[in-house]
C-alpha cells in the first residue's frame, strides 16, 4: 500500500467523515487518496458511524478511529493532534450541520472541533451532499460563503437523483473530482509518489471506481481561449485582458473525460493541457478560420475566447507617427462574429452539434446574456460576471451562470478548474435531449 511505500514523507490527509447517506463514498476517496501516496487518517462523527463502522476505517487505516474528544484511544488531546498532524484536511460528505458548526466557530464533538483547530495555513476541502432543498437554503448558502470566504476549497455537489428521491442539486461530486481536489492542495512535493499523482489516480480510477473516460455523450469539441490581437501597425495592436485560462480550464477538462479536443488558442503563454490538439492564432480573422474549420468535425464548440469585436480596416505597414491625424486614420471595421456563425450552421450536413458561448458582462448580468443567448442562438451561454476581481478577466476563479432556454443555473465562485467541470457536466447533460 502507499502508505508504507512513503513510510516518513507520504502527504499526510485527515477525513472528517460526516453522518450522511455519501459516507460509503469517503471510502473509495480514502483509496484513492492512499493509492496517489497520502497516508490518511479518519475522523468520524457518531452519526457517520451508522453509516460506515470504526471496523472499516481500522481495517483501511491500520490505525485507530478518532471518534471521541474525551476517550479515544489515539491521544490525549485528539483535535489537537490530529488538527495539527494534517497537511490538508478533507470533510465529507460535508452535512449542512457540520458546515453551520464550522461557520459559527462550535466545537462539541470531535470533528467540529478538529475543524475549529485546524491552523490557517493548512486547506480545507469541503464536499458537501444533502437534500436539495437543505442545500438550497439561505441558512447553508450563507454559511457556504463563510467557509469560502474563509478560504475553504469547495468541491460543489451536483444535480442528479438524491437518496430521498427528490431530483436537484445536493448529491456529492465524483470520488475522483473529490481526490483530485485533496491532491491539488498538496502539489507533487510531499511524496515521490505524488509526482505521478496524474497516472496513479487514473489507475486508481480505472481500478475501482470506473473511469469517466468516454462516458460523456459526445466525442469532439472545438473551444476557444485567450484574447485576439488586432495589428493597428508592426509594433502596436488592440487587445482585452483576457489571459486563456478559462477556455484552456475547459479544454483540459473535456480532455480529461476522453473528448478528442481541439483549442484555438489566441494568444497568451500558458502550456498545452494534455492530450489537447492546440491551433495558435493571433487575429479574429485567424480565429474564425481556425475554429469554422475545427467545428466542421466537432459535435460541440464552447467559445470562450474575448474575440476584438472591431480590428483596423487598414493596418499601416510602418510604425505610425504619432499625431492626432494618424490616430484619426485609423478606422475600425466589425470583425465576424464566430460564435453566431457557428450557432447559424450548427445543424448543416443533417449533423447537431451543441453550441456554447460566455457573455462577459459589467451589469446587468443575466438581461444582457440572456440577450446574447437569444441574439446568437447558442444551446448554452454563462453569463459571466467580469465585475468582481475574483471573476472574469485574468483571475484564478469565475463566477457564472449558465442560462440556456431552459432556465439558469447559478455557480458559486470557484476555481477555473471546477466552472470547467460544471460547465461539463452541464453540456453532456444538455446535449443528450439535443441530439435526440
Ligand atoms: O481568459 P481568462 O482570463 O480566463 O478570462 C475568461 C473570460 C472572461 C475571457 C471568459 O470567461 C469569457 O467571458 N469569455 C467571453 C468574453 C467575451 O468576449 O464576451 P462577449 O460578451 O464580448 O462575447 C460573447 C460571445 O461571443 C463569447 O462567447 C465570444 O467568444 C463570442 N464572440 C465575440 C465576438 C466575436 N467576434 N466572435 C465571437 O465568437
Amino acid at each position: 500500500m502507499a502508505n508504507e511505500d512513503c513510510e516518513g514523507a507520504a502527504a499526510r490527509v485527515l477525513l472528517c467523515v460526516c453522518g450522511g447517506i455519501a459516507a460509503y463514498k469517503a471510502v473509495e476517496v480514502l483509496r484513492l487518496l492512499q493509492r496517489a501516496g497520502c497516508t490518511v487518517r479518519v475522523a468520524s462523527t457518531e452519526g457517520a458511524l451508522r453509516f460506515v463502522g470504526a471496523a472499516t476505517w481500522e481495517g483501511l487505516t491500520h490505525e485507530p478511529l478518532a471518534t471521541s474528544l474525551f476517550d479515544d484511544a489515539t491521544s490525549a488531546i485528539p483535535h489537537i493532534e490530529l488538527s495539527g498532524w494534517a497537511e490538508v484536511v478533507l470533510v465529507m460528505p460535508a452535512t449542512a450541520n457540520v458546515m453551520a458548526k464550522m461557520a459559527m466557530g462550535m466545537a462539541d464533538d470531535l470533528v467540529s472541533a478538529t475543524l475549529l483547530a485546524v491552523p490557517e495555513a493548512t486547506p480545507i476541502v469541503v464536499a458537501p451532499a444533502m437534500n436539495v432543498h437543505m442545500w438550497k437554503a439561505a441558512a447553508t448558502q450563507a454559511n457556504v460563503s463563510v467557509l469560502m470566504a474563509r478560504g475553504a476549497r469547495f468541491v460543489m455537489p451536483v444535480s442528479g437523483r438524491l437518496a430521498c428521491n427528490d431530483v436537484g442539486e445536493g448529491k456529492l461530486a465524483s470520488v475522483e473530482c473529490i481526490a483530485d481536489a485533496v491532491l491539488a492542495q498538496l502539489g507533487a512535493t510531499s511524496c515521490e509518489s505524488l509526482a505521478e499523482t496524474g497516472r496513479e489516480v487514473q489507475e486508481a480510477r480505472e481500478a475501482e471506481a470506473g473511469t469517466r473516460m468516454g462516458t460523456l455523450p459526445f466525442s469532439s469539441v472545438v473551444v476557444t481561449a485567450g484574447p485576439t490581437h488586432e495589428a493597428i501597425d508592426p509594433v502596436r495592436y488592440i487587445a482585452n485582458r483576457s489571459s486563456g485560462k478559462m477556455g484552456f480550464a475547459i479544454a483540459e477538462e473535456a480532455a480529461r473525460r476522453g473528448a478528442e479536443v481541439t483549442l484555438v488558442a489566441g494568444p497568451v503563454s500558458l502550456p498545452t493541457p494534455q492530450g489537447v490538439r492546440r491551433v495558435d492564432v493571433v487575429s479574429a480573422a485567424e480565429m474564425h478560420d481556425a475554429t469554422v474549420a475545427a467545428f466542421a468535425n466537432s459535435d460541440v464548440a464552447i467559445c470562450a475566447a474575448a474575440v476584438a469585436d472591431y480590428t483596423p480596416a487598414h493596418p499601416a505597414d510602418h510604425k505610425l507617427k504619432k499625431g492626432r491625424e494618424q490616430l484619426d486614420a485609423i478606422e475600425l471595421v466589425q470583425t465576424a462574429d464566430i460564435l453566431a456563425e457557428l450557432c447559424a450552421s450548427k445543424n448543416d450536413g443533417g449533423k447537431r452539434r451543441f453550441v456554447v458561448g460566455f457573455a462577459a458582462e459589467t451589469h446587468d448580468l443575466l438581461n444582457n446574456a440572456q440577450a446574447k443567448l437569444e441574439r446568437k442562438g447558442c444551446d448554452l451561454i454563462a453569463a459571466n460576471d467580469v465585475s468582481r476581481s475574483d471573476s472574469g478577466f485574468g483571475s484564478d476563479t469565475n463566477r457564472v451562470t449558465l442560462l440556456s432556454p431552459a432556465g439558469a443555473e447559478a455557480l458559486p465562485t470557484l476555481s477555473k478548474a471546477e466552472v470547467a467541470a460544471r460547465l461539463v457536466d452541464r453540456i453532456a447533460k444538455d446535449f443528450v435531449s439535443y441530439v435526440r
